[in-house]
């Protein structure tokens, strides 16, 4: 098989058995730039590329959806000039996808507290979430996790649900896990049968915590912005051959 000995090209692999969702911790652009003893904006700049490479080539294999992390809620305790580098790429790519997405019929959706950002991406939000809407639903989505942290969004949903059983709308007992799963960022999509992580840490880094329950964890070495279509197939090929459980038996110990 080629995915096993890797002479198939990539791009040429079989295509079932593909994840609904996948998702991605966009790690070690930092490391990318400093082994090319570039600034770590440069890092930022190539990993931001790679979004746009490994989105559409997820989007061209027919996965549904991309939710890729891109600044956690922990991410503000960095220099304020590389957190400042990463929301001008991010404007940047913003005003592109503006002009574009509707052609590539690429849909956008943002988790995360957005409120605290700028007047101008927030703006663009607004813009991107707009011809998002107008996009059919049967649109491959990407998802950008932006001053995103999974413990602030289960808080937060926590707070939505106490805030309507003190109206008196809701009642705690009757709360299911799938009700709970409504008032998260991610609210209405698919969990993400792959979770994968560049450049080498074992670690989540409070990213997806409610939603990658059962995600297969895929870690590579490989950093970031090197993380290629070649890259992808290989973590796919390994996805498919995954014994998936969910705390059940698989089908040889069944029998
Ligand atoms: C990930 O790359 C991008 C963000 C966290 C915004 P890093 O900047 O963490 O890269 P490394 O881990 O230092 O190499
Ligand atoms: C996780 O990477 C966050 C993003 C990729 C946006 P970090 O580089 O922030 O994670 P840690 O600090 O290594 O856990
Ligand atoms: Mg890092």
């Amino acid at each position: 098989m080629g995915w096993l000995t890797g002479e198939k090209q990539a791009g040429q692999m079989d295509k079932t058995g593909l994840p609904r969702h996948v998702a991605v911790i966009m790690d070690g652009n930092g490391r990318w730039a400093q082994r090319r003893a570039l600034p770590r904006s440069a890092g930022h700049r190539a990993g931001a590329e790679n979004f746009r490479r490994i989105a559409t080539y997820c989007k061209d294999l027919g996965i549904e959806y991309l939710t890729v992390y891109a600044f956690s809620t922990e991410n503000w305790k960095r220099p304020s000039e590389e957190v400042g580098g990463i929301m001008s790429l991010l404007r940047k790519y913003l005003i592109e996808s503006v002009e574009t997405m509707a052609r590539d019929r690429i849909r956008l959706r943002f988790l995360g507290d957005t409120s605290v950002l700028g007047g101008e991406l927030r703006e663009l939000i607004v813009r991107t979430d707009e011809i998002s809407a107008k996009l059919g639903a049967d649109c491959f989505q990407a998802n950008i996790c932006l001053n995103y942290g999974g413990r602030d969004e289960i808080v937060r949903a926590a707070r939505a649900f106490a805030a309507q059983c003190a109206a008196g709308e809701k009642q705690p007992q009757e709360l299911t896990e799938a009700d709970f799963a409504r008032y998260l960022y991610s609210a209405g999509l698919p969990d993400p049968e792959l979770l994968i992580r560049p450049g080498g840490e074992l670690r989540i880094s409070n990213f997806l915590l409610w939603q990658c329950a059962y995600s297969e964890i895929y870690v590579t070495d490989t950093l970031w912005p090197d993380f290629d279509e070649a890259a992808m197939d290989q973590a796919l090929s390994w996805y498919r051959a995954r014994d998936r459980r969910f705390g059940g038996l698989s089908k040889k110990q069944e029998r």
